[in-house]
């Protein structure tokens, strides 16, 4: 898919003020600083989400219209330490609500840092995904930082961590927005499950 038009709709503070719109919706969803902002700016060419050193940047529910054809989410991260208790509790509210009451989600993509060993609180959160019936891709980022044979490495050993709750590894994405990597993959992805609607 060739992205020719991306622009910013709206940010929503809930999903209640989410755009009333029957375009499907494929939302990017991780761990704070996981990079998922950048990504977006990958897929759409140009910085359309904000990027930042300071975890915690994306506060809000953000849609973007690709193509006229789709809409992309960025959403807040989760899993951040260092923001207050009630500020995280409001996050995994907004979260949560949006993912599970958002009829339009069509597919939402979990990124994962590649460096990384399995992280518990990415797993819970795939583990309720799966309960709930919510339909999901892992994308794992900044693959920029590690060598080809690490890379390897670290998708084998994430597979088989996945394996010991799920039957089937899901759909994966070795991205680096850095380096722009996996970007015809993700793209193609959202075309095919597009025309398949
Ligand atoms: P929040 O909105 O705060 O949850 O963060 P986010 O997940 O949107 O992450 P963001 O895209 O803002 O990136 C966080 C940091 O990681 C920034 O300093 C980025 O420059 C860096 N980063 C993002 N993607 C990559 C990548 O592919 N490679 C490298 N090397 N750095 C990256
Ligand atoms: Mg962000």
């Amino acid at each position: 898919m060739i992205i020719t038009k991306s622009e910013f709709l709206m940010s929503s503070s809930d999903v209640k003020g989410c755009p009333n719109s029957d375009l499907p919706e494929y939302a990017f969803i991780g761990r704070s600083n996981v990079g998922k902002s950048s990504l977006i700016n990958m897929l759409c060419q140009h910085n359309i989400a904000k990027v930042s050193g300071t975890p915690g940047k994306t506060q809000l529910i953000n849609h973007f219209v690709i193509n006229n054809e789709w809409h992309l989410v960025d959403l807040p991260g989760y899993g951040y330490a260092k923001v207050s208790k009630s500020i995280k509790d409001k996050f995994q509210h907004l979260i949560t609500d949006y993912v599970l009451m958002r009829e339009q989600l069509t597919c939402l993509f979990v990124l994962v840092d590649i460096r990384h060993e399995p992280q518990k609180i990415d797993m819970e959160f795939m583990q309720m995904l799966g309960e709930e019936g919510v339909p999901f891709s892992i994308i794992f980022t900044k693959a920029d930082k590690l060598k080809p044979a690490e890379i390897e490495a670290h998708t084998k050993r994430y597979t088989e961590k996945m394996l010991e709750e799920w039957e089937e590894m899901p759909r994966y994405f070795i991205t680096s927005s850095a380096k722009e990597i996996g970007k015809e993959e993700v793209l193609g992805y959202i075309e095919e499950i597009n025309s398949q609607l």
